[in-house]
């Protein structure tokens, strides 16, 4: 099947539109740049829009991870680092992470096989909350806050609003813990915030994706979700 059928079947976007991801250069088969919509695909192929598994005949299956720190989610590493895959070896299903958690970041993430739902979960079209709790260097002031929620320029680009909330504060430390809510999930978004605004970032988890949290499951744990959370993230997509 020619690449660009195969990305609107497996319902990434239309034929027209995966014609464009293609010649964006945002779309690999088998790890490899794919520029042509005529290139030739089949079931044994992976397939890849921005770094985003998609399709496959697979059963679809739907994991939450309380991802330790020290774990990459990328799916390939050149430098043999411990992935977030790895945790969940014990599986048969091939599930990829939905986006992306630095290595030294801990907390809640996806990982599913339904390339359609984890592509829409992160594009910021869709508005998706992820809630993280970071420590950072510093007291920040309410302006900077402030600042910080009605969006930072980062490399040159504006980030959308987000929510930002102090939680506390050690003086002694001079350090404080900020609640940040957002909605789009640029690369080191937290990070790269909080620096701009002068507080780097000491410790980074995520308590919640898409209002999924990771509540009582110990670290470099993960069960599977349950069907009313597999609706609740269909419904939250339109799909
Ligand atoms: N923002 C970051 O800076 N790092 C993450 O892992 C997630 C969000």
């Amino acid at each position: 099947m020619r690449l660009a059928k195969y990305l609107a079947n497996a319902g990434v976007t239309s034929r027209r539109r995966a014609e464009i991801l293609i010649a964006e250069g945002r779309v690999k088969v088998n790890g490899e740049p794919a520029l042509l919509p005529q290139t030739l695909v089949d079931t044994d192929d992976t397939v890849e829009v921005d770094g985003i598994i998609v399709g496959g005949l697979e059963e679809k299956a739907y994991y939450l991870l309380n991802k330790p720190s020290g774990y990459i989610s990328t799916a390939h590493d050149t430098h043999n680092r411990p992935k977030v895959t790895d945790l969940l070896k014990s599986t048969k299903a091939r599930v990829y992470p939905v986006g992306r958690l630095d290595a030294d970041t801990s907390g809640v993430l996806l990982l599913t096989n339904d390339g359609e739902l984890a592509f829409r979960l992160t594009h910021p079209s869709y508005g998706i909350k992820k809630v993280y709790r970071a420590w950072v260097r510093g007291l920040p002031e309410r302006g900077t806050m402030k600042k910080m929620s009605d969006g930072m320029i980062i490399e040159g680009k504006k980030t959308s609003p987000s929510w930002v909330r102090l939680v506390k504060t050690e003086y002694k430390k001079r350090s404080a813990l900020l609640e940040i809510t957002l909605t789009e999930g640029k690369k080191h978004q937290v990070k790269n915030m909080c620096s701009a605004a002068g507080h780097p970032v000491l410790k980074l988890h995520r308590e919640s994706f898409a209002g999924l949290k990771a509540d009582k499951l110990p670290e470099g744990s993960f069960r599977r979700l349950n069907n009313d959370e597999i609706s609740m993230l269909y419904r939250l997509v339109g799909l």
